[in-house]
């Protein structure tokens, strides 16, 4: 087991990499807890969650959106939780936003902790304290920061993932590695079948490096005034295409990384070698979808995009394997780009 510490002025969050789920048992206060989680994790796992109370959502991105949150936000009340309470996230990325979410709200904030259950989760969502729902159909737009106590990410947990939701996490992954980690986007680079084929081994590593490298950004940079920025890498596109299909988060992520690295090839920022091989990587896990978003209805969706400021956005370019950097750039390029990176595709 690895143990990854956050550390920000205001609160220490361990990461606990390849720990056991079942462990959270020791880590609960022994009563006011209660656990969000959602219908099919909790089919999975349910029967052996602690024995306190448990609120469960639909599975899906639709779950994430403010009438959930008032009607969980109820339960909690009738249940009794009050300022002392501890909320328990087991589930992907949509319960522990919705968990993380609640948990900062509720009685203007209550201690939690997560169990993430896709891989997606553990490389990424769970680490560095992003809560966000989603405002009709712009992405994340009600939100706020606010790191867990613990997340524990148990690779065992992913043996039951579908196989579009495990590929959604591994793209995420590669965003880390893309970004941040030349090393990690090599040794998913060579390991290829072993990867297919969950080892939880392997796994532990790439779920370690990745969280290492996001705890890293988030402890320099917790409330993303700069650095932090760098991981939204290939979320531009990326969201615009999540809310106007229903591709899973990280094949939509997938795409817009595609775009990010052919706008940062144009902008010459990176070479035609390292190029290809982040595309072919992505190709090679079948994240790239043929999504179908015309010109003007994307144009609209990334004048949406709360990373703009005005009618600038910062975008993240990659500049070679490991190495990424924002810039800011008119909205209007943006959108021209994805006219021609559409064009060319024709
Ligand atoms: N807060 C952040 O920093 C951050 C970062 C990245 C993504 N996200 C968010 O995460 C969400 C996507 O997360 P996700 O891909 O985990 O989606 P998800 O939580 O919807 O989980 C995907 C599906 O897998 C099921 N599932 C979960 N665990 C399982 C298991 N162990 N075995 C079998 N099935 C299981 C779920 O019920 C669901 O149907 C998006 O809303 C995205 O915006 C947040």
């Amino acid at each position: 087991m690895e143990k990854i510490v956050i550390n920000t002025p205001v609160v220490r969050s361990e990461i606990l990499v390849g720990e056991n789920w079942e462990s959270v048992r020791g880590m609960l206060p022994q009563r006011g807890v209660v656990i969000i989680t959602d219908d099919n994790v909790r089919r999975l796992y349910g029967e052996n969650f602690p024995a306190f109370p448990v609120f469960s959502v639909l599975p899906g991105e639709d779950s994430k959106k403010l009438t959930v949150i008032e009607s969980l936000a109820e339960k909690l009340l009738d249940t009794g939780v009050d300022r002392t309470g501890f909320l328990l996230a087991i589930g992907g990325g949509v319960v522990c936003d919705i968990g993380g979410f609640l948990a900062s709200v509720y009685m203007r904030g209550i201690r939690c902790g997560y169990v993430s259950t896709t891989l997606l989760a553990q490389v990424d969502a769970s680490t560095g304290g992003k809560n966000g729902v989603n405002l009709g159909g712009t992405k994340n737009m009600l939100g706020c920061i606010r790191q867990p106590e613990f997340v524990i990410c148990d690779p065992g947990m992913l043996f039951t993932l579908p196989d579009k939701e495990y590929l959604s996490g591994l793209s995420e992954l590669i965003k880390t590695a893309v970004i941040g980690d030349r090393d990690l986007f090599e040794l998913i680079e060579r390991n290829h079948t072993e990867i297919l084929k969950r080892d939880p081994e392997l796994l532990a590593k790439l779920i370690s490096g990745s969280v290492k490298f996001k705890a890293e950004v988030v402890t320099a940079d917790e409330l993303e005034t700069g650095l932090r920025r760098i991981l939204n890498f290939g979320h531009t596109y990326g969201h615009a295409i999540e809310m106007q299909t229903s591709v899973p988060h990280g094949f939509a992520v997938a795409s817009g990384m595609e775009l990010a690295t052919e706008f940062s090839y144009e902008k010459g920022y990176i070479g035609a070698q390292e190029k290809y091989r982040i595309t072919d990587l992505l190709n090679r896990f079948t994240l790239l979808t043929d999504y179908k978003i015309p010109d003007d209805q994307m144009g609209q969706l990334i004048l949406r995009d709360k990373k703009k400021s005005g009618t600038d956005i910062n975008f993240v370019f990659t500049e070679g394997i490991g190495k990424a950097s924002v810039r800011k750039i008119n909205l209007n390029e943006v959108i021209d780009f994805y006219k021609r990176f559409r064009d060319k595709k024709k």
